[in-house]
């Protein structure tokens, strides 16, 4: 790692000071704590043992009562968790017999996916992301976690930190984004709100930040695949995230199932140990991904199910996610002496310590008040706020947004209607009877309009009902399309080569625009969705990503001018998705592309004779540029940036700079601007980036308001 010693400072937009890498870890050792492990520890069998290390899922189907074989491995002290037990009814009585008939009446912990909200749900995470608020981020994960924690969830599987670069990648949807600075910011409050003031808290949920390592720079975005990732990138750009929420004080960090530079992540000992212990200071545990540790296996790291278990162990690998190779072979593998019972010990040592933290030995039970707390009205509320301050309105030709309450509408499209659509991946527990819907605030808000489907879900190729919709269109004042794309379409093992607007949903889009009526694109996805060919049939579009449960009413308030779209870009959208992987925080390369020297591919002389002179580094088609860069976004009034100032022109390792600048609302409305610091170390004794987001503010101000900014 290198530290910047000369920056160049951009404030287009945009704006902190450079925060350096320090060991510092919240989880700093208790001698008291630390006396209750080691006293437990050396009461307990080695089958007790194992079994800590055991993570075990049970379908939140299982129907009539829990099968006696998984009870009796639980009075056996066989297992240390449980993930998806959905059934209050089982989890208050696999937790009795656990801290009632096992040998040593260790508490188990209840693990689920609560990554965007648990009933209530919020915008998916890189909807999240595009808030640039960590309020926002912090305040849906304790929603989620006092929700969850309702059913004896205790353990969340998020919060994902994986930088990616590449939006084919399905869980691009579950991700902060591309940026290594605002994922940091991001990972900080999502722990935060997830584990609340307290651990101890009955509705405190663990965080686990995952997955440890490189999973979004899987290659091609396709999941699960090998991802390439060099020292300086590994620092840099993937690990300061983890090394963000470790610092918050995540009790739990996932295993990827990729393999990074020829080591899958589980079984990877110096990330595991060097990076995470030695130098993260770490004192939680780690848990695999699904199977993730006999899937070295087929990743060709190990032999078979005896040889992954003996890779995990060795690597640090504490708990092991459903599959059952350590449960198979510890004893085994000591009698072979190819693990020791002291670093057994230690495994189990970092599990119990974690379980001692969370006060599961003194308060096993659920937290209490249950369905109270299910989509409460204050979480309602704010599930709403984020999805406005998620939304990123990309463009507003003339002003069409917002429009006026008598306005008469067409609204058109297959996700206007889409209650659980609307809600995006990792919704397990979200339900669509209590979703509102855009059709459905329209409803509500008595809105002049006229609804046409056309298209029954965002892959349909139907041109049957286009008639209709085109005859609605000429009735109205302005088309509202609602589309984008199903919730399926994004989420784990669905990435997508092509990321346009599937189905007939562009075509549809060319007809109506042929009515000349504006058009108003409002997109629910789960990753940037390239609109080139439709850009100019259209006027406005409004990203508002899988919104969440309120989606429709915050929908109706910004289209309406109620409130104003507060998102900006977490990732850059490109033009096509032969871009990709396209990012703002790219190196210059020796010949950085420019507009002056770019030569698009129709201007290429017949017959042209071969030369690279003169030539950059772009695409002849799609050029260089990106069709919406990182951090943009518009609102419904203007800002000026006017009088930036460094507080000196020179920095040296270990210095802070102090920049400000004056942001003025200039426009006619009050809004929110987020003001972004970018540096650019121009010079350095390794390549750095042209640009990198060191800071940012979220600031609301009236017309004609002025506020100075500082980082
Ligand atoms: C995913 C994890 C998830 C786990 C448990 C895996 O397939 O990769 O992110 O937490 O399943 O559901």
């Amino acid at each position: 790692m290198k530290k910047i010693t000369t920056i160049a400072i951009c404030i287009a937009t945009f704006l902190g000071a450079c925060k350096t890498e320090s060991n510092s870890n919240k989880n700093v050792k208790d001698p008291v704590l630390e006396k209750r492990v080691t006293n437990l520890l050396s009461k307990m069998t080695l089958d007790e043992k194992i079994g800590q290390l055991n993570l075990r899922g049970t379908s939140s189907r299982v129907r009539g009562s829990l099968p006696e074989t998984l009870k009796q491995a639980v009075r056996d002290g066989k297992v240390g968790a449980f993930l998806n037990v959905m059934n209050k009814d089982y989890v208050d009585e696999l937790q009795k017999i656990a801290t009632e008939e096992s040998p040593n009446k260790i508490p188990l912990i209840f693990a689920r996916d609560v990554i965007h909200g648990f009933k209530t749900i919020f915008p998916i995470p890189l909807g999240l992301a595009a808030s640039w608020d960590t309020e926002v981020a912090k305040s849906s994960s304790r929603v989620a976690a006092v929700e969850a924690s309702s059913f004896g969830v205790r353990w969340t599987f998020a919060p994902m930190l994986d930088i990616s670069r590449d939006s084919r990648w399905g869980r691009v949807a579950e991700s902060p984004g591309e940026d290594p600075y605002l994922a940091s910011q991001l990972g900080k409050a999502y722990v935060e709100g997830f584990q609340g003031d307290s651990l101890n808290d009955p509705t405190s949920l663990i965080a686990c930040a995952k997955h440890f390592i490189g999973y979004g720079a899987a290659i091609g975005g396709r999941d699960y695949n090998t991802a390439i990732i060099n020292k300086e990138l590994m620092h840099n750009v993937y690990l300061p995230p983890f090394k963000s929420a470790f610092d918050a004080g995540s009790q739990t960090v996932m295993t990827s199932f990729n393999e990074t530079n020829g080591i899958p992540a589980s079984g990877d000992k110096h990330l595991l140990r060097d990076i995470l212990r030695d130098k993260f200071q770490f004192d939680g545990f780690v848990v695999s991904d699904w199977n993730s540790v006999t899937e070295m296996i087929p990743h060709g790291f190990a032999k078979d199910e005896k040889h992954a278990a003996e890779i995990g162990l060795n690597a640090g690998l504490n708990m092991e996610m459903t599959s059952k190779s350590y449960e198979n072979h510890v004893k085994e593998l000591l009698n072979e002496g190819k693990v020791t019972e002291d670093q057994i010990n230690e495994l189990v040592a970092d599990i119990l310590r974690v379980k001692f933290r969370m006060g599961l030995f003194e308060n096993p039970g659920r937290a209490q008040n249950t369905t109270e707390v299910l989509y409460a009205k204050d979480h309602l509320e704010l599930a709403k706020d984020a999805a406005i301050k998620s939304s990123v309105l990309l463009k507003n030709k003339n002003n069409v947004l917002p429009l006026n309450k008598k306005t008469k509408i067409a609204v058109i499209g297959p996700l206007a209607n889409k209650p659980r659509e609307q809600l995006g991946t990792w919704t397990f527990d979200g339900e669509k009877e209590h979703t509102v819907t855009p059709i459905n605030a329209f409803q509500n808000e008595k809105v002049d309009f006229k609804f046409v489907e056309t298209l029954s879900y965002s892959r349909d190729k139907s041109e049957v009902q286009f008639k209709k919709a085109i005859q609605a269109a000429k009735q109205s004042d302005v088309i509202v399309f609602v589309g984008g794309e199903e919730a399926i379409l994004s989420g784990e093992a669905h990435s997508r080569a092509n990321i346009n607007l599937p189905g007939a949903q562009e075509k549809l889009i060319k007809e109506l625009a042929k009515t000349n009526k504006p058009i108003v694109l409002v997109i629910m996805a789960g990753r940037p969705i390239t609109i080139t060919n439709i850009v100019d049939d259209i006027d406005a579009v409004l990203m508002t990503w899988h919104p969440g449960t309120m989606g429709g009413p915050a929908i109706y308030d910004m289209i309406f001018g109620e409130k104003e779209p507060g998102g900006r870009l977490p990732i850059t959208w490109p033009k096509v998705a032969g871009q990709l992987p396209l990012f703002y925080n790219h190196k210059n390369t020796g010949r950085p592309a420019s507009s002056i020297e770019f030569v698009h591919i129709d201007s290429i002389p017949m017959g042209a004779w071969q030369s690279s002179l003169g030539n950059t580094s772009h695409y002849l088609d799609a050029g260089f540029t990106p069709h919406f860069p990182f951090g943009y976004g518009l609102g419904y009034t203007k800002f000026q940036y006017t009088n930036l100032k460094l507080s000196s022109d020179k920095i040296s390792k270990d210095q802070n700079i102090k920049v400000t600048v004056d942001v003025e609302n200039i426009g006619e409305k009050s809004g929110e601007e987020v003001v972004q610091l970018y540096v650019q170390d121009v010079v350095g004794s390794i390549t750095r980036p042209v640009k990198e987001l060191k800071g940012f503010e979220k600031i609301a101000l009236k017309s004609g308001e002025k506020k100075n900014s500082f980082f």
